[in-house]
């Protein structure tokens, strides 16, 4: 399977947005805008990342919807099962509430909270041991970028969970390119930059796993409508994870049906 025959995935990442009735609207709209202008589920998986607190209620108004958009958590605890681990949620908590997938080692996690490579292989093999299918997220800081570091970076994220990852479990990893500088900036790393930054990922997975060459690599960073056809029609991207255009229904529906047809 070539990095274009893969079915898209474009997955918006709420972070720590918005106030309870503006979340049941935006799943409102969209739910409205994916029963009015049906993406097939073969052409493109859809998800949405909100608040832990909102997981449960948003899966509930979507699970009415009429095609399936995933639920995902955008982290967990590094401790696995039940126990006295104040305001801790665990994979196995996640997955008996009906959550399926979840976000690990977003750049916010790993910059802004102290999540080391060691933790977020916790995070990592406590999902995947659960059940869970983990959006994994790499990508370099402007500095790293700068310096000529961007690719190592990015090659030892992706060497730092294969430690964790059995053989027969990396079909349940996706892995998201974010470069750091691009997040919430505006910048949006150039179609050929982005291309060749996925393809050298595709390479180095497919080193570990034979499951490399099928393995979705989404990218993230300022993916908007207007950016994303172009990003959509290289070969390696296959698909996004959106931040601030998917708290827009209609942008991040654009975004989706950019990737759905593009792809
Ligand atoms: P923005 O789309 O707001 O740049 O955020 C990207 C991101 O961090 C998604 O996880």
């Amino acid at each position: 399977m070539s990095g274009s025959a893969i079915t898209p995935w474009v997955v918006g990442n709420w972070k720590m947005n918005p106030m309870r009735a503006d979340a049941k609207q935006l799943v409102q709209e969209l739910k409205q805008l994916l029963q009015d202008h049906v993406i097939d589920e073969s052409q493109c998986h859809i998800g949405v990342a909100p608040i832990s607190l909102a997981l449960s209620n948003v899966q509930a108004q979507l699970s009415a919807g009429n095609r399936t958009v995933y639920t995902v958590a955008q982290d967990l605890s590094r401790i696995a099962g039940t126990g006295a681990y104040t305001g801790e949620i665990s994979a196995e908590l996640l997955k008996d509430s009906g959550i399926d997938f979840v976000l690990v080692g977003h750049s916010e996690r790993r910059e802004i909270f102290g999540d080391s490579p060691a933790i977020v292989n916790e995070k990592v093999k406590n999902a995947i041991d659960a059940g869970l299918t983990v959006i994994y997220c790499v990508g370099e800081s402007l500095e790293q970028r700068e310096n000529g570091q961007a690719e190592q970076t990015v090659l030892q994220q992706i060497c730092d969970i294969a430690s964790v990852v059995q053989a027969d479990q990396w079909e349940r990893v996706v892995v998201a390119y974010e470069p750091i500088w691009a997040i919430g900036t505006g910048k949006t790393a150039s179609p050929a930059d982005a291309q060749a930054m996925h393809a050298k990922i595709r390479e180095g997975l497919s080193q570990i796993t034979p499951m490399g060459q099928s393995m979705a690599i989404l990218y993230g960073g300022s993916v908007k409508p207007e950016n994303a056809v172009e990003l959509a029609a290289c070969p390696d991207i296959n698909g996004a994870l959106v931040g601030g255009a998917s708290l827009n229904a209609e942008s991040f529906y654009k975004i989706a049906h950019a990737f759905a047809n593009t792809k």
